[in-house]
């Protein structure tokens, strides 16, 4: 018997919206039925341009009982009050990264996720895509041998260059290290399992930048975070990773993610994407490349995995467990450059899942 196709509403109709709602809105096993926002507008504008029949509130959307799974969409500071409203709604919740700005906001969101008997997962869902996955299952298939080592680079310049709004990737809560460190930090553990303990320094080299696109060219605004961050994360494994964030580079690298093992290294295409190929090396022999085996969708994949995963009795692999242990190192990190000492990871995650290659998304489970 097939299931009845899930209710999806989400919340927050910005820039990331159109990649959510393009693929979300093909899914077979969903049905998204309203978007909103603040901006009734802006929710009104992305619900058609979608085909979405409704759009409104937040308020509207949680009294809509054919609404089962929230996509919370929102800025980083309004992730914890968004997603606790569905949750006490007794609705399920995907929510874009990072999940909480503070461990006490992320602990209440699985303890409410819990009492409520429902399911919480957390972005990034990349490194579901066929790139990140194909070489995650050579490096399980023994490919590398023993995963020792990693060495992840993300530098650029920062986006203050080109971004027309960019002061909100500077301020607390984001920088190089909460922007893109869930991508970094989330592959790693998957390869590595439990992080242990972090050490890390920190700087950065301006108190103010300047808006260098758009109608804000020319206005400065304040840094908040550091914009360099170099972390050693040691694992239960007694692997460690060196992982390094920065908005301070002239020599821009970025999606660098390499694994040594004890019988070779792998590259792993960039975190932030679902495609892209990986690079095997061996001592004395030529580099293989790998082309990318999985599936080819983009945001949502997370979202979806979760609820089949639901209804099949199943645990999801993008999971609020998973979720909480990356923030937990992500803040460990930046108490340990900022007490300049190293800080010890306590929270857990759950064993590690590979996803089935032929997972297809557009498949109607039943
Ligand atoms: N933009 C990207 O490339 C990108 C990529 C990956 C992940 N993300 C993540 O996606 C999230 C959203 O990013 P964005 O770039 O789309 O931001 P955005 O500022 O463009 O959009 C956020 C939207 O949420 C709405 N909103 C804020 N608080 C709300 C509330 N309480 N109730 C209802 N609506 C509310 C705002 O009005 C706005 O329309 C962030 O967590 C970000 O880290 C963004």
């Amino acid at each position: 018997m097939q299931f009845e196709r899930v209710g999806v509403g989400v919340v927050g109709a910005g820039n990331i919206s159109d990649q959510y709602l393009s693929h979300l809105t093909t899914f077979p096993d969903f049905d998204v039925l309203f978007v909103a926002d603040l901006d009734a507008e802006r929710a009104a504008s992305q619900a058609k341009k979608y085909g979405v029949p409704a759009s409104g509130s937040l308020a509207e959307l949680l009294t809509n009982d054919r609404i089962q799974l929230v996509i919370n969409l929102t800025i980083p500071a309004a992730h914890v009050e968004v997603s606790l409203a569905a949750l006490n709604r007794g609705k399920h919740v995907w929510s874009e990264k990072p999940m909480a700005l503070d461990r006490s906001g992320a602990a209440q969101l699985l303890e409410t996720a819990k009492k409520n008997g429902v399911r919480l997962g957390i972005a990034p869902d990349t490194f579901l895509g066929a790139g990140i996955q194909t070489g995650l299952n050579a490096i399980r298939s023994g490919s590398i041998g023993k995963p020792l080592t990693a060495l992840t680079i993300f530098q650029t310049a920062g986006p203050d260059s080109w971004h027309p709004d960019p002061a909100f990737l500077f301020a607390k809560g984001a920088g190089p290290l909460f922007d893109m460190g869930p991508y970094y930090v989330t592959t790693l553990v998957q390869i590595f399992g439990k992080a242990t303990r972090v050490t890390a320094t920190s700087s950065k080299s301006q108190e103010n930048r300047t808006v260098g696109s758009g109608p804000k060219k020319g206005t400065s605004f304040p840094v908040e975070e550091p914009t360099q961050i170099t972390a050693l994360i040691e694992f239960a494994s007694g692997a460690s990773a060196v992982s390094i964030f920065s908005f301070e580079a002239a020599h821009e690298v970025t999606g660098f993610v390499e694994i040594t093992g004890s019988e070779g290294a792998i590259t792993l295409p960039d975190p932030n994407n679902f495609d892209g190929e990986s690079v095997m090396y061996q001592a004395g022999q030529e580099q293989k490349k790998l082309t990318a085996v999985g599936n080819k969708h983009g945001r949502g994949l997370g979202a979806l995995n979760m609820m089949q995963s639901f209804l099949a009795g199943d645990d999801h692999i993008a999971s609020a467990n998973l979720g909480n242990h990356v923030l937990d190192i992500l803040i460990s990190i930046s108490e340990s450059a900022a007490r300049k000492e190293s800080v010890a990871v306590v929270s857990n995650i759950d064993k590690n899942a590979a996803l089935d290659p032929d997972w297809d998304p557009l498949r109607r489970s039943s």
